[in-house]
């Protein structure tokens, strides 16, 4: 059984078809990047599998439950850093990290792993939220996320606004995930940054998976180029 089963996904926003025909299956234990350029789809995507959105037509499930009507059930095992990072101003960064592990309350204590990832993150959680820059407000969700012991991690673009040695310290931290063998969906912009990361990639455009497998089916597809290379040309359209 997946971890996470699209199938045929459509989401229109009026006359727009954000997304049209989706299929994208997590296995167990894998770390599945998905890639695409602005408003490709890779945020709707997102909020349909938490809840947050309904989906138009197809099927969405997570567990092989309904992502739309078990998701309450379903945030209980899961945790995510929303793509657009907005925290309450006036609550400390420790506060909401508090207040993020308690909602998803799976009965053990979290206190080691928040411990763990402040640290590694270099974050003082003792600043209201308002008051961080923008790297440090994208890491309160981060270790928020981290921090709590789910069976399934859904980032969307967890990296934005991160410097390029915290881009260390998270990728080190998929593959510690991956060893304990928890399931990701990580969505990025960037090929080369999940690269070293993904089990599966799976490419979106204009709402429609142009590309999907594992990076040795890709770099097949990609025929003597680099996968980058190949990335850059579906970008592009060529
Ligand atoms: N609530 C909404 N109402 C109307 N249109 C929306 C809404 N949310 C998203 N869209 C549209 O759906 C399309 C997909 O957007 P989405 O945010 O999923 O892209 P994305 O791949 O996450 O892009 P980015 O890389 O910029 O985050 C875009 O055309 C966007 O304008
Ligand atoms: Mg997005």
């Amino acid at each position: 059984m997946p971890v996470i089963e699209i199938k045929q996904l459509v989401k229109k926003f009026g006359k727009l078809t954000a997304l049209n025909g989706v299929d994208l299956t997590l296995d167990q234990g894998e770390v599945h990047a998905y890639l695409g350029p602005n408003g490709a789809g890779k945020t709707t995507t997102i909020r349909v599998l938490l809840g947050i959105l309904r989906a138009t037509s197809g099927s969405v499930s997570i567990f092989d439950r309904d992502a739309w009507k078990n998701s309450v059930e379903l945030h209980k095992r899961l945790a995510f850093v929303p793509g657009e990072v907005n925290l309450w101003g006036n609550l400390t960064g420790g506060e909401v990290i508090d207040l993020m592990l308690a909602l998803r309350k799976t009965g053990t204590s979290h206190t080691e792993r928040r411990e763990m990832f402040l640290e590694r993150f270099e974050l003082d959680p003792t600043m209201k939220c308002r008051a961080y820059s923008k790297g440090n407000r994208q890491k309160v969700a981060l270790v928020a996320a981290l921090a709590s012991d789910a069976e399934l991690y859904i980032l969307d673009e967890p990296t934005s606004g991160l410097d390029p040695l915290m881009e260390k310290v998270f990728q080190d931290t998929i593959l510690d995930l991956k060893k304990e063998g928890k399931s990701v969906l990580l969505s990025s912009h960037i090929l080369s940054e999940v690269e070293a990361l993904a089990d599966k990639i799976s490419i979106i455009k204009e709402g429609k998976i142009i590309q999907t497998g594992t990076r040795a089916e890709i770099s097949q597809v990609a025929a003597g180029r680099t996968l980058e290379e190949l990335f850059l040309s579906e970008y592009q359209g060529r």
